[in-house]
């Protein structure tokens, strides 16, 4: 991770201006003193993502994504800090310092770039061999899969010759050593057999890592034979359990859950059929970096896995791993046809959009197969059942959340609702169930919802101070940064009390470029971007300034109460002042102005 010092950090940060780099992306207006415009991260009719050139930052008061130009281009292109910093370098003509890298870290990022483009290259060949006279019998067989001209050419299909080193010949053409070329898991280099293509005579499928950059391959044969599919195996740059396919498309997607299938002909019909959020973990089961994958982009999930045994299996691996990462996945009942791109053709785009709409709770979806396992007409194999039924709903850490399971299980599966209870809660003593919540393994907590007044009260105040930096000298003779007690409230405070002191003046957009991860920065958005409805007069205003304040500093001299040290003096005395102080702000008419 390259490391750039402060100082370069912000000239590339203020050399871009925010509302031209977002103008690329978003159809901007100008309203007051902000832009606004329909925000990339979420669904919406009316725009709510607002860029405000004055604080050089984006806030969508509809979901709550903002930040400064860094934090755009991190989450809309999804670029690492260090990428974003390269392309706003490049984009403002300012050479940033070469890192030093060691001979072989040096080497090694080389190789990378190699083989990036060795998968380009290929990938090129391959899709103009697709459409000469050569690939004529796999450009059949692809519309004879009802694939359009305009599907083929955004997923870059092609086709690789029949015979077994074209491949190699094209690519040693180009330059490319044997060394190299074995490296890219295209090509096999054998001491007796020489060097052979591991695909030939096969449909391609390019397989691009989020960045639309090809990283390895899927080959089918045309009609029946085996393997039906080859891949890439695992090479420098294609990590198989990290990788989805069409997640380059999908990941631009404004829905909020990706549809998640099992092959490459899925995601391609799903996509044909209007479904941009289609993506597919190839030839391997879920894993939790998949998992992890999807929960970078914020998704929740729709299983669309095939409904015969081996698919039904996989979904059930797949969903505790999907939710261990704290994603809410919910199954597509594809009945009677096999995969959705069977589903497709035959029933269409709306029919499928229905079965979406009716996709099942997953948990339900787990014990409908369950229930398969057991003999439903026997007393004690029904038992049994229900046993294993609250044995897993125990598993739900939030007793309300428990109890909305019972109540499902009990209108599905015809029994008492305080039956299901009481064997719930029985089990759960014997298991010893604990009052507090077990965390998830993976460390992902549900996100709190919770909207709490005296957060916004104290985001209220800082988003005054920038907009109406004359405010600060009045506010400073009460608060000190170490009353916006939450969370990462105190350092932003600070940092924007010592820009007021400094001669620069104030720089909100440099505070979100002091926190590295990306919830942070988003979180400085909304501190800076808080507002209130109601108010009209400059009277109102004031009133409710001094209210604001009065709140906050109440608070953080409630909290320091109950932490103070009864034999600390100097803090009781400070305390007493403080206490008068705000008694006489609340008496008089003190104005802040
Ligand atoms: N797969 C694989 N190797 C195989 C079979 C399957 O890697 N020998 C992977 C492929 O990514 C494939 C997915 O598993 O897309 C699903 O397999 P399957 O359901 O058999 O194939 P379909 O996607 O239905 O393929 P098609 O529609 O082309 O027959
Ligand atoms: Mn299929």
């Amino acid at each position: 991770m390259p490391f750039y010092s402060d100082d370069i950090i912000e000239e590339v940060r203020s050399r871009n201006d925010i509302v031209d780099v977002i103008s690329q992306y978003v159809h901007l207006q100008k309203k007051g003193s902000s832009y606004f415009g329909l925000c990339p991260f979420h669904n919406e009719k009316t725009g709510s993502f607002s860029v405000t050139p004055s604080k050089q930052m984006y806030y969508c008061f509809g979901c709550g994504a903002g930040g400064n130009v860094f934090t755009f281009l991190m989450n809309y292109e999804n670029f690492t800090f260090s990428e974003a910093m390269e392309a706003l370098a490049d984009r403002a003509g300012i050479s940033l310092p070469k890192q030093e890298m060691t001979g072989a870290a040096r080497a090694e990022a080389d190789k990378r770039n190699q083989l990036f483009e060795i998968n380009r290259e290929a990938a090129t060949y391959f899709y103009s061999l697709l459409r000469s006279e050569k690939g004529k019998f796999a450009h059949d067989y692809f519309v004879k899969r009802e694939l359009s001209p305009e599907t083929m050419q955004k997923f870059g299909l092609g086709y690789s010759d029949k015979y077994s080193d074209d491949l190699y010949r094209y690519l040693r053409g180009k330059g490319y050593t044997d060394d190299v070329l074995k490296d890219s898991g295209l090509i096999t280099i054998d001491e007796k057999r020489g060097a052979h293509d591991k695909f030939w005579n096969r449909a391609m499928f390019p397989i691009m890592d989020p960045n639309s950059k090809v990283v390895a391959f899927g080959g089918r044969v045309m009609g029946e034979g085996e393997p039906k599919y080859l891949n890439s195996p695992e090479t420098m740059i294609f990590n198989k359990s990290r990788t989805l396919y069409g997640l380059h498309i999908a990941r631009r997607t404004k829905k909020e859950q990706f549809i998640l299938c099992e092959g490459y002909m899925d995601v391609i019909a799903l996509h044909q059929a209007g479904f941009d959020n289609a993506i597919a973990s190839l030839g391997t089961a879920l894993t939790s970096g998949h998992a992890n994958m999807i929960k970078r982009y914020g998704k929740d999930v729709y299983l669309s896995y095939d409904s015969d045994g081996a698919g039904t299996k996989a979904a059930l691996r797949a969903i505790p791993i999907l939710k261990e990462a704290g994603i809410t996945c919910k199954v597509i009942n594809m009945h009677p046809y096999k995969d959705p791109d069977e589903f497709i053709k035959n029933l269409g785009q709306e029919a499928y959009q229905q079965r979406i709409d009716q996709a099942e709770n997953s948990f339900m979806f787990t014990l409908r197969i369950l229930e398969r396992d057991y003999n439903m007409k026997d007393p004690e194999s029904k038992t049994k059942f229900y046993h294993e039924v609250a044995n897993r709903i125990l598993e739900f850490p939030d007793e309300l959340e428990r109890n909305n399971y019972i109540e499902a299980v009990a209108s599905k599966y015809q029994v008492g609702f305080e039956q299901m209870r009481q064997m719930v809660n029985r089990m759960g003593t014997k298991v010893g169930l604990a009052s507090e919540p077990k965390p998830l393994k993976s460390g992902v907590q549900k996100k709190q919802t919770r909207e709490d007044g005296m957060m916004k009260s104290q985001r209220l105040m800082l988003t005054w101070l920038v907009e109406q930096p004359s405010l600060y000298q009045g506010v400073k003779a009460y608060l000190v940064p170490e009353d916006f007690t939450e969370g990462i409230y105190a350092k932003v405070a600070g940092e924007l009390f010592s820009q007021f002191e400094e001669a620069d003046g104030v720089n909100p957009a440099k505070i979100v470029s002091m926190f590295a991860d990306e919830e942070q920065q988003r979180q400085v958005a909304e501190i800076f971007n808080t507002s209130v409805d109601g108010i009209e007069k400059q009277a109102d205003f004031e009133k409710a300034i001094k209210e604001t304040l009065l709140r906050i500093k109440q608070n953080s001299m409630e909290q320091k109460q109950r932490n103070l040290d009864p034999t600390d003096m100097a803090g009781l005395s400070q305390m007493i002042e403080d206490k008068r102080r705000l008694q006489e702000l609340e008496k008089l008419h003190i104005s802040l102005k």
